[in-house]
């Protein structure tokens, strides 16, 4: 058993992960195209909130839509709600001015912004002053736990996890690039067998994990070497 890995830093998945919008996998074609709006139009300004479990690609799906948008990453401002401090508001403030000032829309990205809890009265104000002037894009696991005036505020997209059949494909798209070769049952049975009790979606976490385990464990066949290559003579 030969381990391929290494080649990629340890993860082959994690060296597949998307860089622009067309290579994000989404569970549904619907989210998919509700979001691609932001990634195309770099004026649409709003408040975005994207809901889903844990590992289903929220954070990812935000960074890229900013990237696609925006050239200037001075322009994009990121954090987790969990270290949200007092200054934070200024950054924020600051990426909105010069943003502004070079004729572009700030993109701001709030991850689990839950956890903002009695902050999120503060965010409340700054949405309210910069309303429809730049787009703040927050995630969540749990959309119960914001305060209804942000909910309000906001539109709100649900990203899900995938069920065994759609994991299948995202699996396939990783390992068929990179000469491995598995069957569609196979694999779909593998991925139903890692869902726990009534759980009908994996996240990408979950298949990620399942593909650097099939690839360390089944290396593809090396390439014929042609003649050309051949140095010994
Ligand atoms: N479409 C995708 N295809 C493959 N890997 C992805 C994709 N989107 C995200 N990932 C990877 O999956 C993991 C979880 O994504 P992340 O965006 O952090 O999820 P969330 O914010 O919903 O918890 C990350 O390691 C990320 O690189
Ligand atoms: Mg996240």
């Amino acid at each position: 058993m030969q381990n391929t890995c290494g080649a990629f830093g340890g993860s082959l998945w994690n060296a597949n992960t998307p860089t622009c919008f067309k290579d994000i996998a989404f569970a549904d074609d619907y989210t998919r195209e509700d979001l691609a709006d932001y990634a195309n139009n770099p004026n649409l300004t709003g408040n975005i909130i994207l809901e889903g479990g844990y590992g289903s690609g929220k954070s990812t799906i935000a960074q890229i839509i900013a990237n696609e948008r925006l050239a200037d990453s001075l322009s994009v401002f990121e954090i987790n709600g969990e270290v949200w401090s007092d200054d934070t508001l200024t950054k924020i403030t600051n990426t909105y001015a010069w943003a502004t000032a070079n004729s572009s829309k700030a993109v701001i990205i709030i991850n689990e912004v839950d956890r903002l809890k009695d902050k999120q009265f503060k965010l409340r104000d700054f949405l309210d002053k910069h309303a429809q002037r730049l787009l703040v894009i927050m995630t969540t696991n749990h959309l119960a736990n914001i305060d209804g005036s942000i909910v309000d505020r906001s539109d709100v997209y649900y990203v899900r996890g995938f069920t065994p059949q759609k994991a299948v494909g995202i699996a396939q798209n990783v390992l068929q690039r990179h000469g491995y070769t598995f069957l569609d049952v196979d694999l779909e049975k593998l991925f139903a067998r890692r869902l726990v009790g009534d759980e009908q979606e994996l996240s990408l976490r979950q298949i990620g994990r399942i593909v650097d385990k099939l690839a360390m464990q089944n290396a593809p066949n090396p390439p014929k070497r042609g003649n050309s290559l051949r140095l010994v003579k």
